[in-house]
């Protein structure tokens, strides 16, 4: 996300509006038609696999899914690299999403068409940025924003990629954690070079009142080298209906799901519960980001 500027992100989420109609499956638009898409998930996926398949076929292009990682050459050593250059003569572009840190970067390297990144490692999930901005802006509003970040701020790569996005709308951003699972120093070192002041609590109860837009995630289990360090944080924040009792008439709350406890199915039923309308941006976010980049529109 450090790459965008305010304008290309807004340029995205405008052409994601334009697309929604399609997305919903009330107007037909076959942007992709002839168009090959590769995804490539060496990790598992639900929202941003199935989402990308949503909106390549809703754009009328084709897919070719690498399938599991079990069920390819990966099992008998290919590196990445080499997978990469292959796949990239078979498609018109590759989506992947990868365990390793910096995969997507690297894998653009040996490439012959645009790679999306489709979350690499703990550091980066930018097609769940834009979708999360999408949210924001369609449910609430991004400028000036008052929001607070809340979870596993550590290892979870939305929050990294999202707060970087929310500085270019000068966002008033809260950071609410477990002090293990803090926000990674070097970022909130960025975002105060960026003039972004961040608060930090590990209090959900002292901040909700104030929030406009409570963004929970929840804590990566599959990224602690150690499982007793997961198990001492797993259930420090919890949003509950007894969380909500004094918010903002207009808070949202939003996941990027999957969630495991952090937000008991009584908040689902609430005005607040945002994350299932969350996870259809994905579509016409995901619509804008394929279009775009395979070139068919600008
Ligand atoms: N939000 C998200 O990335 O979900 P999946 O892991 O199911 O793709």
């Amino acid at each position: 996300m450090k790459d965008f500027s305010r304008e290309e992100i807004d340029h995205i989420l405008d052409t994601a509006e334009r697309l929604e109609p399609v997305a919903r499956g009330e107007e037909k638009l076959k942007l992709l038609d002839g168009k090959i898409i590769a995804l490539l998930f060496f990790e598992p996926s639900t929202r941003t696999r199935m989402s990308f398949e949503a909106a390549v076929q809703r754009l009328g292009g084709k897919i070719l899914n690498l399938g599991s990682v079990e069920a390819s050459s990966v099992m008998k050593g290919e590196n990445l690299a080499d997978t990469i250059r292959v796949i990239s003569n078979y498609a018109d572009l590759i989506v992947l999403r990868h365990p390793l840190d910096g995969s997507a970067r690297m894998a653009a390297e040996f490439s012959s068409v645009p790679i999306i990144n489709g979350g690499d490692g703990s550091v980066n999930h930018p097609t769940q940025t834009f979708l999360d901005l999408y949210t924001i802006r369609r449910e609430s509003h991004l400028e000036g924003l008052k929001i607070a970040l809340a979870g596993d701020l550590k290892y979870g790569r939305t929050v990294h990629s999202l707060c970087y996005a929310l500085s270019l709308y000068e966002a008033e951003m809260i950071f609410v954690s477990p002090p293990e699972l803090r926000m990674p120093p070097e970022i909130v070192r960025d975002l105060q070079k960026r003039n972004i002041n961040v608060k930090e609590t590990d209090s959900l109860e002292k901040i909700i009142g104030d929030v406009e837009v409570l963004y929970m995630t929840r804590v990566q289990r599959e990224r602690f080298p150690d499982p007793e360090e997961y198990e001492k944080v797993k259930n420090r924040l919890k949003v509950t209906g007894d969380l909500l009792r004094n918010v903002n008439p207009n808070l949202k709350i939003l996941h990027p799901l999957p969630r495991v406890n952090e937000i008991s199915p009584e908040v689902d039923s609430t005005p607040y519960a945002c994350y299932f309308e969350q996870a259809f941006y994905g579509v016409p976010t995901r619509m804008a980001l394929l279009a775009l980049a395979t070139g068919v529109i600008e």
